[in-house]
């Protein structure tokens, strides 16, 4: 089926990992070759210092990696920033753009992510563009509303002829230990479902919609069996591979 949607896992380590954290990926590698093998994919995007190393460590493992931020540009006069080139030359497959905290801390607007995911497809990677609401946002009613705004100004044109995931993370919900309703989710995921497909027809279907914010194996069966959740994005659960397994494994 066109629109069968292999979910993806995809770890957020955000800034935490030195090298003896490469351990984790021969952790996860042998807990996803002991039992079956869940039919999903599954990254980790590590910080930058750490990205060649583990995608190296990752081989033949099945497990893919990803960078969490890229310039638009492909090289030049920016003094610490990364390109979308570079971390497709450290092994990446997927990099994460607009990540709340990156629209936060870098006041990065839709415009700039919109770049930064067209500068992804560009260097043959697949972005995981972020978008979700802030608290005071939902409390006004206006989550829906910001979403649609974000995606509109976030998502490039390009993804209808290219692969692109889209992140949906309510800011409130990010490594606080909430999370939203069920029916909250699920309104969510079906109102960015039926943008995608105004937008894209037929290719707006097979765009993967992942989850995230506080995602636990206590709670990702139920929230990965709504709807149009096609996955999650990870933080705090993927840094240890029991946990992060915890949820690949309630797929
Ligand atoms: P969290 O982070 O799982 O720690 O809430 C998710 C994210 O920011 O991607």
């Amino acid at each position: 089926m066109a629109d069968r949607r292999i979910p993806l896992i995809a770890g957020n380590w955000k800034m935490n990992g030195l090298n003896a954290a490469l351990v984790e990926i021969d952790k996860l590698a042998g807990l996803l070759g002991a039992g079956e093998r869940p039919d999903c994919a599954v990254a980790i995007c590590p910080p930058a210092t750490l990205l060649s190393a583990l995608s190296a460590r990752a081989g033949a493992t099945g497990i893919l990696t990803g960078g969490q931020d890229c310039h638009p540009k492909a090289s030049g006069a920016h003094t610490g920033d990364i390109s979308a080139v570079m971390l497709a030359d450290a092994g990446a497959t997927y990099v994460i753009v607009g990540h709340s905290e990156r629209r936060t801390d870098h006041h990065e607007d839709d415009a700039l992510v919109r770049s930064k995911a067209l500068a992804a497809l560009g260097a043959g990677l697949t972005p995981i563009i972020c978008v979700g609401e802030a608290r005071a946002e939902r409390e006004a009613g206006r989550a829906i509303e910001v979403v649609t705004s974000q995606l509109l100004g976030s998502v490039p044109d390009e993804a209808g002829t290219n692969e692109v995931v889209i992140a949906y993370e309510p800011v409130w919900a990010i490594g606080t230990g909430l999370t939203p309703t069920i029916a909250d989710v699920e309104a969510m995921h079906a109102s960015i479902r039926s943008q995608l497909a105004d937008r894209f027809g037929a290719a707006g279907k097979t765009i993967r919609i992942l989850y995230g914010g506080s995602m636990k194996p206590a709670n990702a069966k139920e929230i990965l069996a709504v709807a149009n959740v096609d996955g999650g994005l990870v933080g705090g659960a993927s840094l240890l591979a029991n946990d992060f397994y915890g949820i690949i494994s309630a797929v």
